[in-house]
């Protein structure tokens, strides 16, 4: 018998947000599961991660949905828009460039991507609902003319864009999320015009990572399941990717290897003492014993009462068990968010 998804008005899918658990073994995560399944059906997974994710995301971090650096001394969202601007002063932005954001959340990278190198940037995504709340941002920031989105699969960027059709290409903590590394390369290499640049800041474990270990697999099978990553991959794999498609690596570095003495993972380890601001307070205690169990009741009587989708507290689980996992990896180095590579498609001859 075949069954209809249960699309909301707002774009989500009812079902994905109430099966995406169940992608994993999730009472034994040393275990692979499903894994060909998760790859397979990576459409429906992370959508139905981001379904449920997307609010409690846009609740305990910001409208840029990533990682980054931090000095002593500065605020979390300017920490946050320092990592996107230095993005775009590396792969040297010029204005009036047309930019694809690829796997662009909300569009909060965008935003402060086309302000800051006077670029016009296109942000495509598979998610609907996110999608529905990038416009409205967006329009309320007065950068409709700059920022524009699409709704599409970045495994098919060519058939979506044509080829040749920007003039550089970057993505935050989004291709991760790819059933391949090779597959989305490939497609924005073909995207991409000849002599133009693509930087990536990509989620990877690091070489000190050993899947032979169950400890190690387990570390990054709670990373997948509570941040909608069908498969993590070795670091090295997204390098061999990027070559195979025919890009030229001209800068690649472990932004986590940097002697930074505050750690990007602070903020999900709930360690107030770092915060610097009266609003990074808020946002750190979030992550805290006390800010996590506040959210788990809350998120559960907001289920209850139909606030929010069936499913989304179950997500929010999750979620806690890759915030951890993430802490973790940080520590032991055996995960990065920021591997920062920045390429170049060669010239035609
Ligand atoms: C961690 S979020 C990062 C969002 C954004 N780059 C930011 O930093 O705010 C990953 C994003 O990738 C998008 N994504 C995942 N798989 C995708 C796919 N196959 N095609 C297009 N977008 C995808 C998700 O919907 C989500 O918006």
């Amino acid at each position: 018998m075949s069954t209809i998804a249960q699309i909301l008005p707002d774009g989500r899918i009812g079902e994905g947000i109430q099966n995406y658990s169940s992608n994993w073994d999730r009472k034994n995560l040393s275990k692979d599961g499903n894994v060909d399944g998760r790859v397979e059906n990576y459409a429906d997974v992370i959508n139905g991660y981001y379904d449920g994710a997307t609010e409690l995301y846009e609740y305990g971090w910001a409208q840029s949905f990533h990682f980054c650096r931090f000095y002593k001394g500065e605020a979390f969202a300017t920490a946050l828009a320092r990592h996107e601007h230095y993005l775009a002063a590396q792969m040297s932005l010029r204005p009036g460039m047309r930019v694809l954001d690829v796997g662009c959340g909300i569009g909060g990278p965008a935003r402060q991507v086309a302000r800051f190198a006077d670029v016009q940037v296109v942000g495509v995504n598979n998610n609907a609902f996110q999608l529905g709340r990038a416009a409205r941002y967006t329009q309320e920031a007065g950068l409709e003319k700059n920022v524009s989105f699409v709704k599409a699969d970045f495994m098919k960027l060519s058939e979506q864009f044509g080829e040749n059709s920007f003039d550089a290409v970057y993505a935050i903590e989004a291709t991760v999320h790819a059933p391949t590394w090779e597959g989305v390369y490939g497609e924005i290499c073909k995207v991409l015009k000849a002599g133009g640049t693509f930087g990536v800041y990509e989620w990877a474990m690091t070489d000190a990572w050993d899947p032979s270990l169950p400890s190690h697999k387990e570390l990054a099978h709670k990373i997948e399941i509570g941040s909608g990553i069908p498969e993590m991959r070795p670091l090295r794999k997204a390098r061999e990717a990027l070559l195979s498609v025919g890009f030229t690596i001209e800068h690649e570095e472990d932004l986590a290897e940097r002697p930074d003495t505050v750690p990007w993972y602070y903020p999900l380890e709930g360690n107030l003492s770092d915060a610097q601001t009266v609003w990074d307070l808020v946002t750190v205690w979030r992550n805290t014993w006390s800010g996590r169990i506040t959210t788990h009741y809350g998120l559960w009587a907001a289920e209850k009462l139909g606030l929010v989708p069936k499913g989304t507290w179950d997500v929010g689980e999750t979620m806690k068990i890759a915030a951890e996992a993430l802490v973790e990896g940080g520590k032991r180095k055996l995960f990065t968010p920021m591997y920062l590579v920045i390429c170049r498609k060669p010239q035609a001859n």
